[in-house]
């Protein structure tokens, strides 16, 4: 297996045979070593862009893949994304492209970048007086220079894990997104299994709007006044350890199981089975300054129920204050009789967790 990214110090490379310092987004270079190597597939198994930069480069090759390069595209343009689930009929918040940010708008409405993802270019604008802040930071992180405006939806918020095989789409993890207050906008905190909510038809209705008939697809959605309404398809794995969650909670290897699909291995529908009766992915969150030390992190791990407790930073990082996803300095996995019992697990070895942040040169 050859991992590419950019950063010699990924963490994925652990996981490879071998490793090219070849940024995930340079599909050229992605197509040259591809080519050379002979590669049998091509998977970009948790960042949006690089989906379709594989379903493409997968296509040139003429290698299996589970994703057309248009079902690629409408999963990872939010734009086109909107255009193709408002076809289709698929319940999300109304939006628009905005020209020049004149026009008349409601507030709050929320504006975004419609090629990033990681929450970059992201803001709830609650007046007027905060558009034009928000359309600058939306347009410096889009691709395209287009800036997309869209209706809030209220209300909890859930995400599904899915996978299909032949058009069929099996939901398998079904969780609550629990997100961090203001100034950050939809900065997941938590990931809480099983959800009460029963969102996974309109998820499936979603994907095969999309085009993905094959492979994995993590929907998030909210539950609107009267509708769960679709805020994003993407169609790959979730990025919030979202895989390590449906193995504990359902016995299931969505990894593997989006392997295979890359492969163009034949894939059974998976059997699910409860494996606990609650289980979560729990962020960490330091406090902003420079990171001085961990500790805790064996205390943590401990804890009945914790699975693992890691950290996504090393001494020196600094900290700034919690915006998007990036910002958050780690994550433990806890599982539990019910939801209730692997979120108070959570908490108990979260509060076990130290970053020693320094700031000014005194530590705290
Ligand atoms: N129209 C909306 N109404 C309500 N909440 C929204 C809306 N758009 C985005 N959000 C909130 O922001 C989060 C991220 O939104 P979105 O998926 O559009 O951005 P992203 O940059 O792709 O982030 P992520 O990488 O988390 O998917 C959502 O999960 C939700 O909490
Ligand atoms: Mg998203």
């Amino acid at each position: 297996m050859i991992a590419v990214d950019r950063d010699p110090s990924a963490p994925g490379f652990a996981y490879a045979d071998r490793r090219a310092i070849v940024s995930t987004e340079d599909e050229r270079a992605i197509d040259r070593l591809a080519r050379a190597e002979r590669v049998d597939a091509v998977i970009a198994p948790g960042i949006d862009f690089p989906v379709a930069i594989a379903a493409r480069v997968a296509q040139a090759l003429g290698l299996p893949h589970p994703l057309s390069p248009t079902a690629a595209v409408l999963a990872t343009n939010k734009q086109r994304q909107r255009e193709r689930l408002a076809e289709a009929g698929v319940p999300q918040p109304r939006s628009r492209v905005l020209d020049d940010g004149s026009e008349a708008l409601e507030f709050p409405c929320v504006v975004k970048a419609p090629d990033r993802q990681g929450q970059r270019g992201l803001t709830l604008v609650r007046e007027r007086s905060e558009l034009a802040a928000a359309v600058r930071a939306a347009r410096e992180a889009s691709r395209s220079g287009h800036v997309l405006v869209e209706e809030v939806v209220e209300g909890p918020e859930i995400t599904v894990n899915g996978f299909s095989i032949g058009g069929s789409f099996h939901p398998l993890t079904v969780t609550d997104r629990l997100t961090a207050d203001p100034p950050a906008f939809g900065v997941a905190l938590a990931h809480v299994w099983p959800s009460p909510h029963d969102v996974a038809e309109v998820a499936g209705r979603a994907a095969e709007a999309l085009g993905i008939v094959d492979g994995p697809s993590y929907t998030q959605i909210r539950l609107g006044s009267h509708e769960p309404r679709v805020i994003e398809v993407a169609a790959r794995l979730g990025g919030g350890h979202d895989a390590e969650l449906c193995q504990a909670a359902l016995g299931v290897d969505l990894n593997g199981l989006a392997l295979s699909a890359a492969l163009g291995d034949a894939v059974e529908a998976p059997k699910l089975v409860a494996r606990v009766g609650g289980a979560c992915v729990r962020f960490l969150v330091a406090r902003e300054g420079t990171l001085d030390a961990l500790r805790g992190i064996e205390e943590a791990e401990a804890v009945e129920g914790v699975r693992w407790a890691r950290t996504y930073r090393r001494p020196g990082h600094v900290f700034g204050p919690l915006r998007i996803g990036s910002d958050r300095a780690g994550a433990l996995l806890a599982v539990g009789a019910s939801r209730e019992e692997a979120l108070a697990r959570a908490a108990d070895a979260a509060s076990r967790i130290r970053f020693d942040v320094v700031d000014a040169g005194v530590a705290v």
